[in-house]
């Protein structure tokens, strides 16, 4: 880090890492934090800490006893300014460790700027529990590891800014008290105290807007937006989450993912990460059927097969009724575990029912070249063969299969694949596998809600080739979206939009909207799309997934200032609480659950 005077504050002359033992001499003044005081022998040492990393302050009571006194008064976490030369340290006492472990100060004044109680958390260990880290999350901060990733953090949006206004793109910032956006979560909603009985919802995503910027002609479009989603919380998903958000006027699929794989580059860069665009396309299609996922993690093989025609010939009757109503038959072919014990093999199938198979089957290639499996019985010569030219299968191989329908197979049996991934040491940690899932269905049934919903949204286009198809036959229409994975991680997402009535239209047709719902939800985007809409596409990057896969962290918190813990709480401020009395009146709300809070 190179600081001039400017960058600085009035209270100190350098950063504690700008100095270096060429600054021998110099006359300085620091400030930061206590890290830790050490007495030895009346000497006492500090390693005062900044934003920049460490510095030794030594007082000796034989050469100032005014500073030692002040000295012998400092504990861990008091903010002290430090004025003095510094010098340089007896070369025994070098520390490899610190960049400025050649270097020290005596100062001729310290001052204290502020007391600290003793902290609720050793600051230097990494056991410390979330929540207690949450609750004390300024104090979390502290720690190198959290100021790291969040430097970090800004150095990669620096880098997408610069990226993007290098591309011509401009940042518009667009509402946050809006209607609701249709991304398939739930709302927050923001009751309105002037617009009686009214609410706002909160953006799920900038999607609408952006697209009303595209018909208003700005044409290229970014944002760093914050989103909120009302959805179950796991280690990749908050409910005020950041987005990378833009969308580009005539432009089609490659030119979106041209733009992205470049934007990508620079982001990994900023990480230190180099990677070489054109990443890999695979259809959605092809994603499930080799991996069982829509995110699949390239960087190991474990790859599925369909083994539906085989299964479909045997003496099998549960596996043939299932496959005879549309399911289907996957495996998958796991080496080296030939030997597993009958308990292994319980605890393999319990996995698999976890992840949600009524059962799992398989079959055994011992070392012998001799084949068991409980199924032998249902399975001609010729099948048995036919398997194993299959599944290429060798001795030490073991191949399992599910048969159920297709969602719940893929779903099983991808879920199956990355255990056995991780069991077995597969993912090579170093590999930066990044790749586009590329046609999507258009849309998909919802169990939830029991009808058919948007796989992406109802803004995305179809494949114009299907269109034909969005009556007869609406779920083998493909759509022009497009999600970008790396390693596993859906780390964004996009498409091509409608841009013609007569085709949103069909698409609010298909998705079962009445005329009056679709005037009442979207009338002024349709009447918006009246006035001269350019084609436009674009897509979102989580920037938070993103961080924390470059930051090799596993939860997007650790790259979050002040995240939400996994009940949506902040165990810092205490939000959500409930409202007052008075403040319900004022927003004409009357809350249903008791409780004696006063706010
Ligand atoms: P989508 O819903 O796929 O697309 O979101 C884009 C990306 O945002 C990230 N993401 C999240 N990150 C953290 N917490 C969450 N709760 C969460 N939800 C989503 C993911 C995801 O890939 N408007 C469209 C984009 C477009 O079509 O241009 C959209 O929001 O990394």
């Amino acid at each position: 880090m190179t600081t001039d005077v400017h960058t600085l504050s009035s209270m100190k002359t350098h950063y504690n890492e700008d100095l270096t033992i060429k600054d021998i001499d110099k006359e300085v003044t620091l400030a930061g934090w206590v890290s830790a005081v050490r007495d030895l022998g009346g000497i006492i040492f500090i390693e005062l800490r900044d934003k920049s990393g460490f510095f030794q302050v030594v007082a000796d009571p034989q050469i100032n006893p005014k500073v030692h006194e002040v000295f012998s008064k400092l504990k861990d976490e008091y903010v002290i300014q430090v004025k003095g030369k510094i010098t340089k340290r007896p070369p025994e006492t070098y520390n490899p460790e610190l960049a400025t472990g050649e270097i020290e100060m005596y100062p001729d004044e310290v001052k204290i700027f502020s007391e600290a109680k003793l902290l609720p958390f050793d600051l230097s260990s990494d056991d410390t529990k979330e929540d207690i880290r949450l609750k004390y999350r300024y104090l979390d901060i502290r720690r190198p590891q959290m100021a790291n990733n969040l430097k970090l953090r800004h150095k990669i949006v620096t880098a997408i800014r610069s990226y993007l206004n290098n591309c011509e793109f401009t940042e518009v910032e667009t509402p946050i008290l809006i209607n609701t956006t249709p991304e398939g979560a739930r709302d927050y909603l923001v009751p309105s105290r002037v617009q009686e009985g009214k609410f706002y919802a909160l953006p799920q995503s900038p999607q609408i807007f952006k697209q009303l910027l595209m018909v208003g002609g700005i044409e290229k479009y970014y944002q760093i937006a914050k989103c909120f989603r009302d959805e179950d919380l796991r280690a990749d998903r908050q409910p005020e989450f950041t987005q990378v958000d833009m969308e580009m006027s005539f432009a089609t699929q490659d030119d979106v993912i041209a733009m992205t794989e470049g934007l990508i580059v620079e982001a990994f860069k900023a990480a230190g990460v180099d990677v070489k665009p054109p990443f890999v396309r695979i259809s959605w299609q092809e994603a499930m059927d080799r991996f069982g996922s829509d995110k699949p993690d390239a960087r190991f093989g474990l790859e599925l097969f369909d083994i539906s025609d085989i299964m479909l010939e045997s003496t099998f009757e549960p596996v043939k009724e299932t496959l005879k109503k549309g399911g289907i038959a996957k495996a998958i072919k796991i080496p080296g575990i030939a030997g597993y014990s009958r308990k292994e093999m319980d605890d393999v199938r319990a996995t698999a029912i976890s992840f949600g198979a009524k059962g799992i089957a398989w079959i055994t290639y011992m070392e012998d070249g001799t084949v068991k499996s409980p199924i032998l019985k249902f399975l001609t010569e010729e099948q048995i063969e036919a398997l194993k030219t299959r599944a290429q299968a060798q001795p030490g191989d073991v191949v399992f299969f599910v048969a159920d329908d297709k969602k719940t197979t893929y779903d099983v049996m991808g879920r199956f694949r990355l255990f056995f991934g991780e069991k077995l040491n597969l993912i090579d940690k170093d590999k930066h596998a990044l790749l586009w899932v590329v046609d999507f269905p258009m849309f998909e049934y919802s169990k939830e809600f029991d009808r058919v919903m948007a796989m992406h949204h109802p803004f995305t286009s179809p494949n114009l080739e299907d269109v034909d198809k969005m009556k007869t036959d609406p779920m083998n229409v493909r759509s022009v979206a497009y999600d970008i994975v790396y390693n596993g991680t859906e780390l964004g997402g996009g498409s091509v939009r409608i841009h013609s009535p007569e085709v949103q239209s069909k698409v609010f047709e298909a998705l079962g909207f009445s005329e009056e719902e679709v005037q009442q939800k979207f009338g002024f985007m349709i009447q918006a799309f009246q006035y001269g809409t350019p084609p436009h596409a674009g897509l979102a990057i989580g920037l938070d997934r993103l961080v924390a896969l470059l930051t090799h962290n596993t939860s997007i918190r650790e790259v979050i200032a002040f995240p939400k813990n996994s009940a949506a709480k902040c165990l810092m401020t205490n939000a959500p609480t409930y409202a007052s009395e008075e403040q319900l009146m004022e927003l004409h709300l009357k809350s249903t659950v008791k409780h004696e809070a006063k706010v």
